[in-house]
């Protein structure tokens, strides 16, 4: 919202959240003159350009189908659905009503992950090999978190690999130009049981924790990929290693103005 706010062409109409002290709030603090608790009324406004959605994963693609069919430019959070599926509808509604879609992954925007883009463009790093990604962080493991919507199947879709596998997979395709073509999969829920957000009692967390997998990619690299949002001690801890026959790069999010490089073939050891 503060990017927005900042931008010239940019004139925020109207803001809408189910929770209607959480709506006039924002829209207090962003100055927005309209406020509902119905996207519909956003929808339906003809004064809205384009709207950003960053509710819940199941509320995105009702939201943004709506807003497609009305006409409107649509910017959505990360995971863009709930399934395949239902991306694949979205996507087909997108073509027909022919109006601008993006979905919001930040971390392509820091100057490492650009720099990073650039110099395997160019060539620096060469034939990709091998490419190691992690994206770990460590809310959950205090077993007195509350069931949040992110802990229930119904509400988000995919568990850790929709919410931070998605930042890495993507960053990883964008980075080099690849896609990944095939992979071998492995995923697990330690904590079954939490704490009732209202304190009524607990509820099962159906999603998954932690998730792993072994990739091959259209352009012949091979990769591992690691989330978990049970790792003791990291806030938002995000890697990504790309080798290649003419230089390797470490991409790490606690840097994000500084990229590792090593062009040609000298041996470089790191903690
Ligand atoms: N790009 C990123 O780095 C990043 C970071 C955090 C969250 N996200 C994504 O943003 C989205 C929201 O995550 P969050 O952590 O802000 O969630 P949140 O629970 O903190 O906030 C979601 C808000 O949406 C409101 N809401 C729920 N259903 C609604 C509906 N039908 N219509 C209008 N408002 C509704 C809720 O009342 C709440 O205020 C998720 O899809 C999440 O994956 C992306």
């Amino acid at each position: 919202m503060v990017v927005y706010q900042q931008h010239p062409q940019v004139k925020l109409v109207g803001v809408c959240d189910i929770d209607p002290l959480l709506v006039e709030e924002s829209a207090k603090t962003f100055g927005a003159q309209f406020t509902t608790t119905d996207f519909t009324e956003l929808v339906e406004r003809n004064d809205i350009d384009a709207i950003d959605i960053v509710t819940p994963n199941v509320a995105h693609a009702p939201i943004a189908l709506a807003a497609m069919e009305a006409g409107k430019h649509v910017m959505c959070e990360k995971p863009l659905a709930m399934s395949y599926h239902q991306a694949r509808d979205m996507a087909r509604v997108a073509q027909d009503t022919g109006v601008k879609n993006g979905i919001n992954f930040v971390y392509r925007h820091h100057p490492a992950a650009q720099y990073a883009r650039y110099l395997i463009k160019q060539g620096y790093i060469g034939r990709i090999f091998q490419i190691n990604a992690a994206y770990m962080q460590g809310f959950l493991i205090d077993p007195e978190v509350p069931l949040v919507w992110r802990l229930q199947k119904v509400m988000t879709g995919t568990g850790v690999l929709g919410d931070l596998g998605s930042h890495i997979i993507d960053l990883v395709e964008w980075l080099t130009g690849q896609q990944i073509v095939s992979l071998v999969s492995d995923m697990q829920t330690f904590i079954h049981q939490r704490p009732l957000v209202d304190g009524s009692g607990v509820g099962q967390v159906d999603v998954d924790d932690s998730t792993t997998f072994l990739t091959r990619f259209n352009g012949g690299a091979m990769g591992t990929f690691v989330s978990s949002r049970y790792a003791t001690a990291r806030r938002n801890y995000q890697r990504i290693e790309i080798y290649g026959d003419q230089g390797a790069l470490v991409y790490k999010w606690e840097d994000t103005d500084h990229l590792k490089a090593s062009i040609g073939p000298a041996f470089v050891n790191e903690a």
